[in-house]
């Protein structure tokens, strides 16, 4: 008997569900989320965020096996697929053998059918994702990678793999984790007392990279266009629900393209991706849409989100950005209301300071109410590789900012005449010598050239609807933590 079950080939519920008049007797595998009555198993096997109803004839069951059909537990079941009668699901399967694959103690298993907060499921990471919310969420993270890659592979895009252990710090900011075999309790010294790298294993101080950039850079510089998706590092220490120590970016890098180009790609890009999961994840954004609804009415009145999870990202796909300069935007907030009653907790006074994320959120909700992309920042806050404009004091940066979010994309227009480059590198105390490969491209066939960087996490959170970056990433990494 055992065997004819596992032999019979089992549907994933996602299929199943899909076209249910195919199915007669069906093998169902996955795990209980909850049992009721001693009759009504909910099952999910992952591939959707639907369960399916498995009804147990529990007359006819050996009582120690239905002691055993407990939240958390894997199952696998054969039955037939029938119309439901009950509330809620519109089929269910009439079980008619039951095995358990793998128990789970009731007393042990920590996903309990109850609501659990964000903050616990957090340090059940491995078990989270049998959540309806993780799932959806990862199952939507899954969706973007792929429109992300089908996006720029349908542009032409060459898919570039750039380093993770690297010797330079493409940001300048001097928050790199090192990389290193030497050993801590006596590290080799130089003449000079200070630790010896070039007995290191790569002969030099190494690190975990900030951003793949400036290698991406040199394949532009041959192959056109290019684009990386990969992990970057940042030992910030940025305890916010919008940083992670350990986080996913996608940098296009695009020979010949100035900065227009740049916003105009980076625009179409974010949309289509968006746009591609409001197409494909339709169920599981549904999901979403709910739980923020649910979440938006635990809070006061004034501070609820007048837009589901859906009206938002459909609002961006159909909305322009509104593009603005660094400058103009700093007229906006001298003269904003809570610049002018002092709400803010940075006000501004003076051209040149840096933005704060309550500036970023000002212009995006309340002023413009749009994503904005503000360019043309003060060169003393930005990175040494931006583009000099002609008035010597601003760069050719970019940044998107979103509601809810801020800052998604930081990007620019490079800087491709050697001179000025150097000059900046100067100025700027960085080591030249480090960087001699990326003023070689400035030496030989250099191109007007430009990219950006978009935090992968932070995207999955605005389609998601979440609310902390922590929860958008199987195992987050930020400080203090790094478990699993
Ligand atoms: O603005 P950033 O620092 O830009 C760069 O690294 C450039 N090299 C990109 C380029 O032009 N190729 O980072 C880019 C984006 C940010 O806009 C943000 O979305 C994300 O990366 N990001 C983070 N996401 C999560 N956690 C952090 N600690 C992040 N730091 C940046
Ligand atoms: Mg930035």
């Amino acid at each position: 008997m055992r065997r004819k079950l596992m032999s019979m080939k089992h549907l994933r519920l996602a299929e199943l569900l899909s076209q249910p008049e195919k199915y007669d007797t069906v093998v169902v595998r996955g795990w209980v989320r909850t049992f009721r009555a001693n009759r009504f198993i909910a099952l999910n096997d992952g591939s959707t965020i639907e369960n399916l109803q498995c009804v147990v004839d529990f007359e006819n069951t050996d009582e120690s096996l239905l002691k055993k059909i407990n939240s958390g537990a894997a199952v696998e079941i054969k039955g037939q697929l029938v119309e439901s009668m009950g509330k809620g699901q519109s089929l269910e399967v009439m079980v008619e053998t039951i095995k358990i694959v793998g128990e789970a103690d009731p007393d042990l298993y920590p996903i309990q059918p109850k609501k659990h907060s964000f903050e616990f499921l957090r340090e059940k990471a491995h078990l989270r994702v049998r959540t309806a919310t993780f799932s959806a969420v990862m199952r939507i993270r899954s969706v973007l990678s792929f429109a992300i890659h089908q996006f720029f592979q349908d542009k032409g895009f060459c898919y570039v793999h750039t380093p993770i252990i690297t010797g330079s710090d493409a940001e300048g900011a001097g928050e790199m984790f090192r990389v290193s075999v030497l050993d801590p309790q006596k590290p080799p010294i130089d003449d000079e007392g200070a630790v010896d790298f070039k007995q290191d294993f790569f002969g030099k101080e190494t690190n975990l990279t900030v951003s793949g950039q400036l290698e991406a850079e040199t394949y532009a510089q041959g192959l056109g266009n290019v684009y990386t998706f990969g992990p970057t590092f940042r030992a910030e220490n940025s305890n916010t629900s919008r940083h992670l120590a350990e986080f996913w970016m996608i940098e296009p890098e695009m020979a010949f393209h100035d900065l227009d180009d740049n916003m105009d790609l980076a625009e179409e890009f974010i949309k289509y991706t968006l746009e591609y999961v409001l197409e494909k994840c339709e169920k599981d954004l549904a999901f979403l849409d709910q739980r923020l609804a649910n979440e938006e009415k635990t809070k006061p009145q004034n501070q609820r989100s007048p837009m589901g999870l859906m009206e938002k990202i459909k609002f961006v796909v159909q909305n322009e950005f509104k593009r603005v300069s660094y400058t103009e935007a700093i007229d906006i907030l001298k003269n904003s209301k809570p610049n002018k009653k002092k709400k803010f907790d940075y006000l501004i006074e003076e051209w040149g300071t840096d933005l704060q994320s309550e500036h970023e959120r000002y212009l995006v909700e309340k002023h413009f109410n749009a994503p904005v992309i503000l360019y043309d920042y003060p060169a003393k806050i930005k990175a040494f590789y931006m583009r000099m404009n002609e008035d010597q004091k601003t760069v050719r940066a970019m940044d998107i900012l979103f509601p809810g979010i801020g800052e998604i994309v930081g990007g620019s227009q490079r800087e491709e005449r050697l001179e000025v480059l150097e000059k900046r590198i100067e100025e700027l105390g960085i080591d030249a010598e480090e960087l001699w490969w990326y003023l070689d491209l400035r030496r030989f066939g250099s191109t007007p050239h430009s990219g950006f960087g978009l935090g992968f996490e932070r995207l999955v959170l605005f389609a998601t609807g979440m609310s902390n970056i922590r929860d958008v990433i199987p195992f987050p990494r930020t400080p203090q933590n790094a478990t699993f």
